[in-house]
């Protein structure tokens, strides 16, 4: 291999000063979020051990994790998030501290995915865990939380999507399905694949159930608001007290954040998310412009628990920074483009001049073209033309005006449109109306 072969390990990414600033700036401003809010940061290591992450993440994420053996043969991953090292950490040092937690973290996660736009090997997350609370006000806050990062961010038209696996696990539950099918069943409808959804629930009674909740989705108008979709759920689940009491759940939840003044796009029954360990409400938060969610959380009051802790109610989220980042970059640059179309009406013209015997009436056109409204440059730099008009283009203006003795003598200059690449003599007296006569 030569030398100038090397090159970063695909899926990995060098960030470049303008890049690292902005994902600098992030950080900084979900370091800011976590004052906020109460949330104080822990730092843990970026290696765990595979049997932890193993354990309860679920097919999706454990299928994608970097794994290797240390020199001393112990199985170690590169931790593709925080949440699992947070629950280890509930189970030992922090076991009695006080109810609630509140805990931040920040940091690279690691994680096999197929790089493409906004999916990476190595991205950054904050982490937000709220450990010790079963109350709906605690999933409230993560999503309060995600909601003034996402504004703080700058970002626009960002939008909710909420749902909750307790109904789901409720209804798979009393047909007798256990733990790890509902766990085969939601991976499933994560990934949008109903159809295998369904065919791993034999029992038909619980089929017509999740389908209708399926289809629920399907059939509302994209406009129908939260409220009526509750309506919607409830007469499919209620011959299932426990799913009933999950969706009371998610309505006191919604009624919360439309109190936190958190507007929420859109309930979906049918929605699932790629870890195993959540119990109830879940959420994504995503914007216009991209199909991948800039953050996604939710209730877990398991996992504690599978890690030989106490039972403890939680709730938290991660936040995709990366994608947060490009998601402003999108964003802005959609704005500039915008603001440009605005102006585009209006032309940008650059006067510049053939030799310095013209240079004074060159001078007076630029101010003849100010005082009827063109935003004109004049050339300041004495370059040659070719060097101007380059730069003129360079920078996206519609026209140069070219004063030459010549056509002078006429009464005329040289009017070049840059766009369109082609340039004709126009008498002075024409000039302004050629200029802004044009659209
Ligand atoms: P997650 O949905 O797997 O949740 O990841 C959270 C966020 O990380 C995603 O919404 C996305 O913005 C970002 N992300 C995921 N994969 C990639 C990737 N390949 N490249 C760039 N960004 C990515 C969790 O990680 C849970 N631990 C969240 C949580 C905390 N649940 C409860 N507490």
């Amino acid at each position: 291999m030569d030398m100038n072969d090397f090159q970063s390990v695909r899926g990995m990414r060098d960030l470049l000063p303008e890049e690292a600033e902005g994902l600098e700036e992030i950080i900084a401003k979900a370091k800011r979020v976590a004052s906020l809010y109460g949330y104080r940061q822990i730092i843990t290591p970026v290696v765990e051990s595979y049997e932890l992450l193993n354990a309860k993440s679920g097919e999706e994420i454990r299928s994608r994790m970097f794994v290797f053996e240390d020199l001393g043969q112990r199985k170690i991953v590169l931790r593709p998030e925080f949440t699992a090292s947070i629950a280890r950490l509930i189970t030992t040092p922090l076991k009695n501290e006080p109810k609630p937690l509140r805990i931040f973290s920040v940091g690279s996660v690691y994680r096999y995915d197929e790089p493409q736009r906004g999916r990476y090997r190595e991205f950054w997350q904050s982490n937000f865990e709220l450990i010790g609370s079963n109350m709906p006000e605690a999933d409230a806050e993560v999503v309060l939380l995600t909601n003034r990062l996402m504004k703080d961010a700058g970002l626009r038209n960002y939008e909710f999507k909420l749902g909750h696996v307790g109904i789901l696990r409720a209804i798979l539950s009393q047909y007798g399905i256990n733990e790890q099918r509902q766990n085969a069943v939601l991976q499933k409808m994560d990934k949008k694949e109903f159809d295998a959804a369904l065919g791993l629930v034999e029992n038909k009674d619980c089929r017509k159930i999740l389908e209708g909740l399926i289809s629920l989705k399907k059939n509302e108008p994209p406009s129908a608001e939260p409220s009526s979709i509750v309506g919607e759920i409830e007469k499919h689940v209620k011959g299932c007290k426990e799913a009933s009491d999950a969706l009371k759940n998610l309505s006191d939840i919604l009624n919360l954040l439309n109190k936190g003044g958190c507007s929420i796009k859109t309930v979906d029954p049918a929605f699932a998310r790629g870890l195993d360990y959540y119990t109830g409400m879940i959420f994504e938060v995503y914007i216009p412009e991209l199909d991948i969610a800039l953050g996604g959380g939710g209730r877990y009051n398991k996992l504690v628990e599978a890690f030989k802790g106490e039972p403890t109610a939680a709730v938290g989220v991660a936040h995709g920074l990366d994608r947060i980042a490009l998601a402003k970059q999108l964003q802005d640059k959609m704005k500039k483009t915008a603001i440009q179309e605005k102006r585009g009406r209006k032309k940008r013209v650059l006067v510049t001049s053939i030799s310095d015997a013209v240079k004074g009436k060159a001078l007076e056109i630029s101010e003849e073209l100010r005082k009827a409204g063109v935003e004109t440059e004049f050339e300041v730099m004495g370059r040659k033309m070719s060097r101007a008009l380059e730069d003129a283009d360079k920078r996206k203006m519609d026209y140069a005006v070219i004063v030459g003795e010549r056509e002078l003598k006429e009464g005329k200059v040289v009017v070049r449109n840059l766009t369109k690449r082609e340039q004709a003599a126009v008498p002075l007296e024409e000039l302004t109306r050629k200029i802004k006569g044009k659209s």
